[in-house]
């Protein structure tokens, strides 16, 4: 009995898993070229690195202690290392074989009351590095990285001492290779695992939640553990936005979309339309889609004015009724305004309502009739130059009267003059949206060669992406690799 509830709680939980609202997949060719910049930019680095000191002893009856300090790379080639999606770890495996270095440094020895200095140049030869590092979703929804395997060998190493009485330290020069060539076998391991250390802390570091702009916020958090296959890995994240003042839930939910797998860019993005519309319901909840409008905001030109006795040829008995005042229309969103996303096009509904009102001398308003706004936009979009671009067009536009203090009139001609203003505002939109606006460029990277496909219920958005290596991405003189 016990067991079946469990297994029908499990199932219900099942179906409440969050869905994921944006999608980032990351390709076999992002992979390769992330890769890429990375080993650029370790080899780079290498160059500043200074080895922590070697200790210890060699010689069984005359014990001597010998120190390695200030150990720097002379030349290290870095061999492009392979790395792949290791999906068993849901993860990376990454492999470096064949690395050569040649260090130089300063030596120490001690052999009772007797010390003795001098430099020396090591060749390390053969070195190969296994490492599995498995992804996944911390308590908080940010993504985490773990170590989960490292091996690493070191084929031979050389040592050439110069200064002192190094003639007795090469008598021990065999044992001495030896053990070296143990102590950077097995520190290699742990080094990496800390630079792992590092990334994980540098992500827990990281907010899954960003202010956008005075109203909103946005919450990036994991949904779920990455997902990764032998070709590409994939990230779901909430991708909600809230009001900052309300922080209320929309009416509605994401809905499951699965991003088609492009292999011929590194990266693709999936952006639902419940994104976009947590954006509206954002706004609408908090009552921002709510305005008064009065005769300064309509242009001087335009054949609709907010004053009773001009609006003869809408409305003929106010201007008998009301003369000479003039008027205010309180404009609200009565549903949350929503974006449909269908194959090539993007739809809005919006749904209103617009209230009236005379102004008496006295500042009194007088309610005079209520409309009905329900409207359909449909728009397309486009990437061009690096920009994403668009247009917009009205499909449906109509008014209804839905309550009158002044008695019944057709509003055909009311919806006509309301066309028109929206037609203006359309074109202006338009001018702005044929511009486009530049895809945002990143603190270390830049997206280039951008596409974008509007699908059933999500935009795809795929791109390659560069590195940028004038700014930002500079080489940091760090002392503990
Ligand atoms: C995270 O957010 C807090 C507060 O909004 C901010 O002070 C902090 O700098 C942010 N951290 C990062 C890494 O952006
Ligand atoms: C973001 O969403 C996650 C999952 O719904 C939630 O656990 C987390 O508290 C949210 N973060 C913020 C800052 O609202
Ligand atoms: C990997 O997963 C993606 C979905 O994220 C799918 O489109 C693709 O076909 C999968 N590839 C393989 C080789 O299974
Ligand atoms: C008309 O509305 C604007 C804001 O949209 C406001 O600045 C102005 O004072 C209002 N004019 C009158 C006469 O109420
Ligand atoms: C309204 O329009 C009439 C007719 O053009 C004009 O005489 C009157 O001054 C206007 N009222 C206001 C307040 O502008
Ligand atoms: C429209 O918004 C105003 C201001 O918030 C409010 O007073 C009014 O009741 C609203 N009207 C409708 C029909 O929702
Ligand atoms: C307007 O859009 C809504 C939602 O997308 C849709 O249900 C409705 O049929 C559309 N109406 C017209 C007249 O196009
Ligand atoms: C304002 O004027 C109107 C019309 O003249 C009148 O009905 C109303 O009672 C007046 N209101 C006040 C507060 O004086
Ligand atoms: C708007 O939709 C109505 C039906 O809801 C339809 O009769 C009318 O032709 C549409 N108008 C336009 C401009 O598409
Ligand atoms: C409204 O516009 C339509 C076409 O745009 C026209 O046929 C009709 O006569 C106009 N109605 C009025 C009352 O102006």
């Amino acid at each position: 009995m016990l067991l079946s509830v469990a297994a029908v709680l499990t199932l219900f939980s099942c179906t409440c898993a969050e869905n994921p609202a944006i999608q980032v997949i990351l390709t076999n060719k992002g992979l390769q070229y992330g890769k890429h910049a990375v080993t650029d930019w370790i080899q780079g680095m290498l160059e500043f690195i200074t080895l922590p000191d070697f200790n210890g002893h060699v010689g069984s009856v005359v014990n001597i202690h010998y120190t390695l300090t200030g150990t720097s790379i002379k030349k290290c080639d870095l061999p492009e290392p392979s790395t792949e999606f290791y999906p068993d770890s849901s993860g990376f495996k990454t492999s470096l074989s064949g690395l050569n270095v040649a260090l130089y440094g300063q030596w120490r020895t001690c052999l009772g009351i007797f010390h003795d200095k001098g430099t020396f140049d090591m060749a390390v030869y053969g070195v190969n590095v296994i490492s599995v590092v498995e992804l996944g979703k911390d308590a908080g929804g940010r993504l985490s990285v773990t170590s989960v395997s490292c091996d690493a060998q070191v084929g031979r190493v050389d040592v050439r001492l110069y200064g002192g009485s190094s003639w007795m330290f090469r008598f021990f020069q065999k044992l001495f290779r030896r053990q070296i060539r143990r102590e950077i076998e097995i520190r290699i391991c742990p080094n990496v695992e800390e630079s792992i250390v590092k990334l994980e802390r540098y992500l827990q570091a990281m907010n899954v939640s960003f202010d956008v702009g005075q109203a909103l916020t946005l919450n990036l958090s994991l949904t779920g553990s990455p997902v990764t296959n032998v070709s590409s890995l994939n990230l779901g994240l909430k991708g909600e936005f809230y009001s900052i003042k309300t922080h209320a839930e929309p009416p509605f939910e994401a809905q499951p979309f699965t991003v088609p797998e492009q292999q011929g860019y590194m990266l693709s993005l999936g952006l639902s339309d419940f994104t976009v519309n947590s954006v509206l319901y954002g706004y609408y909840s908090a009552r921002m889609f709510q305005t008064l409008i009065n005769d300064s905001n309509i242009p001087p030109g335009f054949p609709l004015h907010l004053n009773t006795s001009l609006m003869g040829p809408y409305i003929p008995q106010l201007p008998k009724m009301f003369p000479g005042l003039l008027m205010n229309l309180q404009v609200n969103a009565t549903e949350v305004p929503m974006f449909s996303f269908q194959p090539d096009a993007v739809n809005l509904h919006i749904q209103g309502t617009i209230e009236a009102f005379a102004i008496q001398p006295n500042a009194t308003e007088t309610p005079l009739f209520k409309l009905s706004v329900v409207s359909n936009f449909s728009s397309t979009v486009w990437i061009a130059d690096q920009r994403i671009k668009g247009s917009v067009s009205m499909d449906n536009f109509s008014l209804t009267l839905v309550g009158s203090e002044i008695g019944k009139f057709k509003t055909d001609a009311l919806e006509n003059v309301t066309r028109k203003g929206v037609d203006t505002v359309l074109a202006e939109v338009n001018e702005e949206l044929a511009v486009g606006v530049l895809i945002p460029r990143l603190k270390h990277a830049q997206l280039v060669n951008s596409g974008l496909k509007v699908q059933e219920g999500f935009i795809d958005l795929f791109s390659d992406a560069e590195v940028l290596t004038d700014r930002g991405f500079s080489l940091q003189t760090n002392r503990s690799v």
